[in-house]
């Protein structure tokens, strides 16, 4: 990229019920959470402990809706497996992929709330893909995952990002900036948190890769910027945007 990073999305609505057919303005709602929580004006971004504030992002990356592409079919939900991605399969195969943001909502099953394809993978399924349950800010009934979290948590993801405990006992997110946590942590834990690694450092469990609730999770760091920003640069896996 030459200057600051745009990123064009397009939404894939696939539905049977009229709930999953999300309105316009629903998908709205989470291009804007994802625009606040990548440039620091989410309004619980004052609300991190002093101990992070010298390590909180503002990752400065800029979406922008393009398009929205909905398809009416008969399945109640459509799994991990990519068939959401496929027009074969019955689903949406990605729009321009290399220069665009795809994003599918469907419903997904098994409890899952999303999942995300980091950079490198095959073009042909590249994106993310949100429940449409937890699509953008929703009400009461998708508590708590109804703060459009899920998106900015696996668009981290989409941007290389590794879960904050790297998904093994005090494993890596091969990232300095943020503390080894033992294990995912879920719900809103009580501030401060220690974790049981190494040295028993305080645990980032607002940062938006961990496993909190949506209203616990409200930043990322200039480590995991670095990480976003280098995918985006000559040679990295998302240059094309
Ligand atoms: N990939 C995770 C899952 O589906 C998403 C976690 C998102 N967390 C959240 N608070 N919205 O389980
Ligand atoms: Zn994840
Ligand atoms: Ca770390």
């Amino acid at each position: 990229v030459n200057g600051k990073i745009v990123i064009p999305v397009v939404v894939n609505v696939l539905y049977k019920t009229t709930a999953e057919d999300i309105s316009e303005a629903q998908i709205q709602t989470q291009i804007d959470v994802l625009n606040q929580d990548f440039n620091a004006t989410n309004s619980d971004f004052n609300t991190i402990p002093t101990l992070f504030s010298g390590v909180a992002a503002d990752v400065g990356i800029t979406f922008i809706l393009e398009d929205i592409i909905r398809k009416k079919t008969s399945k109640t939900s459509w799994g991990t497996r990519d068939a959401m991605k496929k027009t074969k399969q019955g689903g949406i195969s990605p729009t321009s992929p290399s220069t665009t943001l795809n994003i599918w909502a469907c419903t997904i099953g098994g409890g899952i709330l999303g999942y995300a394809q980091f950079p490198g993978g095959p073009l042909a399924t590249d994106g993310i893909v949100v429940d449409s349950k937890y699509f953008g800010l929703s009400s009461s009934a998708s508590y708590p995952y109804n703060l459009g979290r899920t998106a900015t948590h696996e668009v981290g993801h989409w941007m290389n990002l590794r879960h904050i405990w790297g998904d093994a006992i005090c494993g890596s997110d091969l990232v300095s900036d943020t503390p080894t946590h033992n294990t995912a942590n879920y719900g809103v834990p009580v501030y401060p948190h220690y974790s049981t690694c190494t040295g028993t450092p305080v645990e980032m469990t607002m940062n938006y890769m961990d496993y909190t609730d949506d209203r616990g999770m409200y930043m990322f760091t200039n480590g995991q910027k670095s990480r976003i920003n280098a995918i985006f640069m000559t040679g990295g896996a998302r240059a094309g945007f």
